[in-house]
């Protein structure tokens, strides 16, 4: 192989790797998990997957029942003191269906 040849070669490989590269990350931007993503702003307090924080075990809790819970309790005027009334309203219906999908299902510990 002449020098040009190894130079073209090279900077082939170089392409090629940086396309991949570029590919395998929006492969990952897509598959991103968006319920994992916002409920990463629950694992300060609730534990990294939900699993061993300090206020409740979120991993596994049945998806309905914790809709039921930030959408109605936690939501309500009566639970504004409360810590979790900020974390209930601060997301929308849909991005806490993303989030009770997520948690619900993890296993339970
Ligand atoms: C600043 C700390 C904090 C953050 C962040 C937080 N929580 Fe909580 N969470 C609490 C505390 C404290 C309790 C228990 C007391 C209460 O109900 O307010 C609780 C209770 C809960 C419960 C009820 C648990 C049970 O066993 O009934 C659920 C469900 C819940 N949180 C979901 C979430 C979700 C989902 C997020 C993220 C969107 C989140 N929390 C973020 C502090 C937090």
């Amino acid at each position: 192989m002449g020098f040009f040849w190894s130079l073209a070669m090279r900077r082939a490989v170089v392409w090629v790797m940086l396309a991949g590269s570029l590919w395998a990350q929006s492969v990952a931007a897509q598959s991103v998990n968006d319920g994992r993503l916002l409920a990463s702003g629950c694992f300060q307090c609730h534990g990294t997957s939900g699993l061993k924080g300090g206020f409740g075990t979120l991993a596994g809790m049945g998806k309905e029942d914790m809709l039921n819970k930030l959408n109605n309790d936690m939501r309500s005027k009566d639970a504004r003191s409360s810590i979790m009334n900020p974390h209930a309203r601060g997301y929308t219906s849909y991005q806490l269906t993303l989030i009770a999908d997520y948690f619900s299902k993890l296993p339970k510990p």
